[in-house]
């Protein structure tokens, strides 16, 4: 199966197989009227239309990109995309002022998802998983880092991942399955959080594990749900289990998440609203990848990650959605690059490259992900869009028109095909 794309604008993508730091995250190749070749799910050829006539002879299908620009298919590193319930009524309460953390005290935040979570069936939780993944791909997005953690007991953390991973063989966006078991103490365990600890650890953890129902496990290190020492037992077995590490740092509060994330060399350490001088240099001398999720900044109304202190360091930045029911209900990654940049600072280049190729290093896939190069994966999207900085400029809108996954067009005309 072979598909050439041809009447772009731009072609427009970072480059490599490892995640970009300092000015090289700005530096995007940029080809203007390019054409791109797909075959059997991998990207064959991309340069000139006359070259690609003599390097080749017909091809299977032609997609006209109608002047847009073709960009490489969106990863969103970080997401909660199996849920039930929703969290409006919170989001009211905000709004006149109750914190996330008050809330949360309440009864409600993570642990009222939690049991809308544990009282619905595995096949309402996939349907609402799909619903959400169509969102996803119509917005670009192509990967998704996909985490459970709203059961909180072993038999609804199981159901989650299963969730993940029949999603993942039915519907076009590639999942990378998280278990974040340890997101959040449940109320049977409130009183004695230290049990709820040894329960995961020699428990659920083991099983899920024993399962193969994870690729990586994360935590949420926070002020009020898992200090640091909590974090290093949880994640003391990961590298036994096969499990990359994922770590909620610094989002609430200046905890250390960072620099814990660093000294277990996960893959990612996500949020970092808080994070301090030291975590910064920590980061910027090591391979874990800084996931700044702005959606959630903004929809708490909080402040953003210190994106350019991260960046001018030399930290490896990426960008996620969060998408969740309580602190970032979006799955769209053109919202999140325009918070990204007028949020937290970054330029359109930058963004875009947190979006690609550093998210697919985040999740420990830049090898076969995240760029328009001959050998990685045909995931691509079609901008609306004569040039690529009108993906943030022209804001709030959803700018992608065509979506190829494997090489196979899955959105076409801003419309789910496939
Ligand atoms: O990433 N920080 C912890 N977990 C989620 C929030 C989940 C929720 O509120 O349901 C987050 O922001
Ligand atoms: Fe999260």
């Amino acid at each position: 199966m072979s598909l050439l794309i041809r009447g772009a604008h731009q072609v427009v993508t970072p480059l490599g197989t490892a995640a970009r730091r300092g000015a090289d995250l700005a530096r995007l190749d940029v080809r203007q009227r390019a054409v791109v070749r797909c075959e059997n799910g991998l990207i064959v050829f991309v340069g000139e239309e006359a070259e690609h006539e003599r390097l080749f002879s017909d091809c299977d299908e032609v997609l006209d990109a109608g002047g847009g620009c073709v960009l490489p298919g969106f990863v969103d590193p970080h997401t909660h995309p199996v849920w039930a319930g929703s969290r409006e009524d919170e989001f009211d309460r905000r709004l006149r002022g109750e914190s996330y953390m008050d809330i949360a005290r309440s009864g409600g935040g993570i642990n009222a998802t939690v049991r809308a979570t544990r009282a619905a069936s595995s096949e309402e939780l996939l349907g609402g998983t799909l619903a959400r993944l169509d969102n996803f791909l119509t917005h670009g997005t192509t990967t998704i880092e996909a985490k459970s953690g709203y059961g909180l007991d072993l038999e609804t953390e199981i159901r989650m991942l299963e969730v993940i991973r029949d999603a993942n063989r039915v519907h076009s966006v590639d999942l990378h399955s998280t278990c974040l078991a340890a997101h959040e103490v449940p109320p049977e365990h409130r009183d004695d959080p230290e049990a709820w600890v040894r329960l995961l650890i020699e428990e659920i953890h083991p099983e899920i594990a024993r399962l193969g129902l994870a690729e990586a496990v994360d935590v949420f290190c926070e002020t009020g749900v898992f200090d640091l020492e909590q974090t290093r037992s949880l994640l003391a077995d990961a590298a036994d289990f096969g499990w990359r590490i994922h770590l909620h740092a610094d989002e609430l509060t200046p905890l250390g998440g960072a620099e814990l994330a660093v000294e277990l060399d996960a893959l990612s350490a996500d949020h970092l609203m808080c994070v301090t001088p030291a975590g910064i240099a920590a980061l910027a001398g090591s391979n874990t990848v800084a996931v700044l999720l702005p959606g959630t900044s903004f929809f708490l109304r909080s402040h953003f990650a210190p994106a350019r202190k991260l960046i001018d360091a030399g930290c490896a930045v990426a960008v996620a959605t969060d998408c969740n029911p309580g602190s970032s209900p979006t799955e769209s990654m053109p919202t999140i690059l325009a918070l990204a940049c007028l949020g937290m600072g970054m330029e359109v280049a930058e963004a875009i490259t947190a979006a690609t190729l550093n998210a697919a290093a985040a999740i420990g896939r830049a090898n076969e992900l995240g760029s328009i190069e001959v050998g990685k994966r045909a995931d691509l999207v079609i901008l609306d869009a004569p040039s690529y900085p009108h993906l943030v400029y022209h804001y709030g809108i959803n700018p992608v028109r065509h979506v190829i996954k494997g090489g196979r067009i899955v959105v076409a005309d801003a419309r789910l095909i496939g």
